[in-house]
């Protein structure tokens, strides 16, 4: 996930890249390999491979795809202690170096490693956000657009919540050329496509059996980078650390956030039904559950 993030990135040129894997050789061949299509792209591609944290400094974006993927039959979840090990010591480097960063994470369990991130960080919850709502929509709108045929740039799908079974899709929100889904299709066809946005990731692990997507969320961290770094004030579905926004405090789940240079520059709150708002508060529950687990709550 990292090295396809980082060819998204270099391709659109406007940022240097460091690949950094802690396998010897792997960040630097993979940013080679990408540097050689350099010529062929007719590109200006500015990418470095390294092993060595020191050689990130000073960077203005830390993206963390660390961590061990999911198995055929395994949650998100199952992964929490060990990717809790390994991403607590990877947030020590990045901050060691780049005590200025903003930190896209993107390790599962996606939710309740973002809320690790910001503890071991230490830094202000603005400057650590999570990918997963655009994935997580992006299903969604890709699913509806099959089944109405429709180009996919037509739908906009809001999936929020957290990263998992307790994700929440608001059937109102998703619109088509600004017609609600639920105009457009029967109930229980949308009850389909939820489920399956839900199970996306797994119905893509049971068919490769050997690792996990990649390359829709690869476009996923991408736009949110091009967002941060460009200071777009892109408003998109994000795991952040709530404060009292949708009456949650110190859990973290999908919310629409403005996303700037400085990160979380906003946590857009939606006009939702007490139904819907229940939905998330429990959604944020879960992921509580998961902190409690990992003992840094
Ligand atoms: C997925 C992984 C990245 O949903 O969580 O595909």
């Amino acid at each position: 996930m990292g090295s396809s993030t980082a060819q998204r990135i270099v391709e659109r040129g406007y940022a240097e890249v460091v690949l950094l894997d802690i396998i010897e050789g792997l960040g630097q061949g993979k940013a080679l390999d990408i540097l050689q299509s350099a010529p062929v792209l007719n590109a200006e591609i500015r990418l470095s491979g390294t092993s060595d944290y020191k050689d990130t400094a000073d960077s203005e974006l830390v993206i963390v795809t660390a961590g061990l993927f999911r198995k055929p039959g395994m949650t998100r979840d199952q992964l929490l202690a060990a990717n809790a090990e390994i991403v607590g010591g990877v947030v020590r480097n990045i901050v060691k170096y780049s005590p200025q960063c903003v930190i896209l994470m993107v390790s599962n369990p996606l939710d309740a490693m973002t809320y690790l991130a910001v503890k071991v960080s230490k830094l202000p919850r603005q400057r650590v956000v999570g990918m997963s709502g655009v994935l997580d929509s992006a299903r969604l709108s890709a699913f509806s657009a099959a089944e109405l045929e429709v180009s996919p740039k037509d739908v906009s799908a809001w999936v929020l919540g957290a990263h998992g079974q307790n994700m929440v899709v608001i059937p109102r929100l998703p619109t088509v050329k600004g017609k609600p889904l639920t105009e457009l299709l029967p109930r229980e066809t949308i009850d389909t496509l939820v489920e399956r946005t839900i199970h996306g990731g797994r119905e893509i692990v049971d068919l490769l059996k050997t690792g996990s997507a990649f390359y829709a969320p690869s476009a996923g961290i991408a736009r949110m980078a091009e967002a941060i770094i460009l200071d777009k004030k892109e408003v998109l579905p994000c795991a952040a650390l709530l404060d009292g926004e949708y009456r949650i405090k110190d859990s973290v789940i999908g919310v629409p956030v403005k996303l700037g240079r400085g990160g979380i520059e906003e946590i857009v709150e939606l006009d939702l039904s007490a139904e819907e708002k229940q939905k998330l508060y429990d959604s944020a529950e879960g992921v509580k559950k998961l902190i409690e687990k990992m003992g840094v709550g």
